[in-house]
């Protein structure tokens, strides 16, 4: 597959070099470079038999395409090498765990599809060698998937994302002493929502001293502004104990509030959790398919957890490195229905805006991104009536349309705009909240407006950086 135009291809976020990616994979460092493994049908610009695409950097922010580290090739993963994640074993080596996916076992049932925990081991973090199966769970043959493998003390552990007998959502534990050999350890964690039929990629690690629990639910049903994509990746934070189920003590949250994002997977490196998530499409198709790609990944987010049990995401700080220059502002008014332009063509920067709430009188104020002379735009900004920061595509001309919101408090406001030349990640308050969205300018300059609506906005500092 070739690239048919760049318009919206990113400059910066993870991709693939064409065809369709989902899932970050196999996070991990090894042997001196940060390595991302992806979900990848290099063939098509739709999802299909997955392979495993891979890019590695030594900083976070420049990546080189590596080639193809895991393509279908053994009877277990004949249909797919689905999600999974990597370990460095006691042997220095590198153990990439997937699932192995057939859609029909039995050709005589449509439903008989079986996915097992593959193993493949690399010497140099490139080429792989296949081990097989290590693990399958007869019981549940047909959503059983994206083993995430970590160090506990002196015990490899896995979580694996399973549907019950009973047809619900659950976290199953295994634990090994040498990785090949895998034994049962029990339910970590049932989801409490019979709705939910299956938690893809779970993801469990400690965090400031508590311990989260990442998945992917889907069945979730949309409540109020919550669960509003067709599956909702969030997170739950409690205490667990190795031979304990997990204790949640919040409510499910999600990992991002955008219309696009979807199986997120983390690492730890030097002490930083690091999170990446795919900037999903999902089922509802993407514009960006007659380009001859679809899909990205975030920008490497560090976590950490703040005291009353909401989880902080903000871009990795080597990503500023991407900037060569930063322009700031100092405090200014934007009159009432002012639309005041703050940039004439910028496909790619950071905008960060910090307003004081409590001198704003604007019914809703904010910025129109990605700003085209067809009139489009994406507009990002606050809506005072319901106390909430909202992203909308109203102004959106290719693409789909809605709008996502999230509530914040207090009487100052911080947003931090990523812009990408197909992509926007927003970051609220120090990241209590993200949102990632794809976005489709039309051709020629791509432009900024701040606006405030019936009121007046108080923009304490504006600081743009390209
Ligand atoms: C999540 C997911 C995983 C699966 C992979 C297949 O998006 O459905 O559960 O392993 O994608 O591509």
């Amino acid at each position: 597959m070739e690239l048919k135009d760049k318009r919206w291809y990113p400059s910066y976020h993870v991709a693939a070099p064409a065809g369709w990616i989902n899932d970050p994979n196999g996070l991990c460092y090894f042997d001196g470079r940060y390595h991302v493994f992806f979900q990848y049908h290099p063939h098509s610009v739709e999802w299909g038999p997955m392979h495993w695409g891979h890019v590695s950097s030594s900083d976070l922010v420049t990546w080189r395409h590596e080639p193809i580290a895991l393509a279908p090739s053994i009877e277990e993963d004949r249909d797919g090498c689905w999600s999974g994640s990597c370990v460095v074993g006691d042997d220095g080596r590198l153990y990439a765990f997937y699932t192995g996916h057939c859609w029909r076992t039995d050709p005589n049932d449509p439903n008989s599809r079986r996915q097992v925990q593959c193993l493949a081991v690399s010497d140099d973090g490139i080429h792989f060698q296949k081990h097989g199966s290590v693990l399958e769970n007869p019981q549940c043959p047909t959503h059983f998937r994206d083993p995430k493998v970590w160090r506990e003390g002196e015990t490899w552990c896995m979580v694996v994302g399973q549907q019950s007998p009973e047809r619900r959502g659950q976290v199953a534990l295994y634990t090994s002493d040498d990785l090949l050999h895998w034994n049962q350890a029990g339910i970590v964690y049932e989801h409490p929502d019979a709705n939910v039929y299956m938690l893809e990629c779970p993801d469990l690690f400690e965090l400031d001293g508590k311990w989260v629990l990442c998945f992917s639910a889907m069945g979730m049903r949309p409540s109020g502004y919550m669960g509003r994509n067709q599956h909702n990746a969030g997170y739950l934070v409690g205490s667990w104990k190795l031979g304990e189920p997990f204790v949640p003590q919040t409510e499910f949250a999600p990992c991002d509030a955008g219309h696009n994002y979807y199986a997120p997977q983390s690492f730890e490196h030097e002490g930083r959790r690091i999170q990446f998530g795919w900037m999903s499409s999902f089922h509802m198709g993407a514009a960006e398919q007659e380009d001859g790609w679809c899909g990205q990944l975030t920008l490497p987010r560090k976590l950490s957890l703040r005291d009353d049990g909401v989880m902080l995401s903000m871009p990795v700080p080597e990503c500023a490195m991407l900037w060569e220059h930063a322009q700031a502002q100092d405090s200014s008014e934007v009159t009432a229905n002012e639309e005041r332009v703050i940039a004439d063509d910028l496909a790619c920067g950071c905008l960060e805006l910090t307003f004081d709430l409590a001198a704003s009188s604007a019914e809703r104020f904010g910025v129109k991104l990605h700003g085209t002379t067809d009139g489009n735009y994406l507009f990002v900004g606050y809506d005072a009536q319901t106390g909430c920061v909202v992203v909308d595509r109203q102004g959106c001309l290719r693409g789909h349309r809605g709008y996502r919101a999230a509530h914040v408090y207090g009487d100052s406001l911080r947003l931090q705009i990523w812009l990408d030349r197909g992509s926007i990640e927003v970051f609220v308050n120090d990241g209590e909240v993200a949102f990632s969205e794809m976005s489709y300018p039309g051709d020629g300059p791509r432009s900024i407006t701040l606006t405030s609506e019936q009121g007046i906005t108080k923009v304490e500092k504006l600081t743009l950086s390209k």
